[in-house]
């Protein structure tokens, strides 16, 4: 009999399995598919203070092994999400979740923490500072390490609940952002965003995607994610949520492996609604395979070899 169960930033999961923002809406639409309470949590889609329409259409282009995306933060707004998304998610999800905060300036992002500060249901505050698909605020947050310190510093001083920037990978040194949210009090750091792509049409001889560029998401990512949760781990002491491409029980516990406590699947939400609780329902047997008895000691260990 294997332990699924992880905790992450104090907070105890059932499993370590998280729907990632913007692939599972509110938690709605899947409720009607499965009980959305077997998974650990999951991340709601990214909110601002004030409803967004997003980007115009084409908003998603479609890539070997994944696809771009350009939504651009569409969200009914920080307000209507408290009055009408999380009182009809507390009928159907009985759970902490994860409340997705996105923003145009490092105000913003405070004022719509603030708010959520005061929701009950919300246990964990994801602040995205990389979004890639916004031309003023988002990923700009999270390409520099002033900036993410910023944020991170204006939203630790409204909120007692756990803080988990989520990071780009459109950067050089990722381990540079992490270390300056964690020195501002960040409770742990969630990664990787998507990565910033382009297509065109060969007849229109344009971009697909109207906004031009987007994000590229999808199991072709994989290892670039793996590759920096693995460097992220090694560099903070706050937990990493994992997530980039994931898509079956093996890539979750690669991820974990190379130092994730849980594990986001975005993408893949897309191609199967199920996905999530096929995964959950298939972890205990791949724990079983490889000799997991807990994650205790399996999460982040590569430090074995990388002792060699
Ligand atoms: O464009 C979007 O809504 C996506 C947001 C993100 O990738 O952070």
């Amino acid at each position: 009999m294997v332990n699924t169960g992880v905790t992450l930033c104090g907070i105890p999961l059932d499993n370590p399995i998280i729907p990632a923002s913007g692939t599972f809406g509110y938690g709605q639409e899947f409720a009607k598919l499965y009980d959305i309470n077997l998974l650990g949590t999951f991340s709601f889609k990214g909110t601002t203070l004030h409803p967004r329409y997003g980007n115009p259409t084409p908003r998603i282009a479609e890539s070997a092994s994944g696809m771009l995306n350009s939504v651009g933060l569409q969200n009914p707004g920080v307000d209507k999400v408290i009055s009408e998304e999380l009182p009809a998610l507390a009928k159907v999800f009985h759970k902490p979740v994860m409340a997705n905060v996105s923003g145009f300036s490092v105000e913003e992002y405070a004022e719509v923490c603030r708010r959520f500060d005061a929701c009950d249901q919300i246990g964990w505050l994801e602040v995205n500072i990389s979004c890639p698909n916004v031309h003023d605020g988002g990923m700009a947050f999270g390409t520099d390490p002033h900036a993410a310190a910023a944020v991170t510093r204006a939203v630790r001083a409204v909120t007692k609940k756990p803080i988990l920037l989520k990071l780009s990978p459109n950067v050089t040194d990722i381990t540079e952002i992490a270390r300056a949210c964690e020195a501002e009090g960040a409770d742990g750091v969630s990664l990787i965003n998507t990565l910033m792509g382009m297509r065109f049409d060969l007849r229109s001889r344009r971009p697909i995607l109207r906004n031009g560029t987007g994000g590229l998401s999808g199991p072709a990512v994989f290892p670039v994610a793996l590759r920096m949760v693995w460097q992220v781990a090694n560099a903070v002491s706050i937990p990493v949520v994992g997530m980039g491409g994931v898509s079956s029980a093996d890539d979750v516990l690669e991820m974990m492996l190379a130092g994730a406590s849980a594990v986001e699947i975005g993408a893949s939400n897309l191609v199967n609604p199920y996905i999530c609780r096929d995964i959950v329902a298939a972890l205990p047997a791949a724990m079983e395979r490889y000799g997991i008895s807990s994650f205790e000691s399996w999460i982040g260990g590569t430090k074995a070899w990388q002792e060699t």
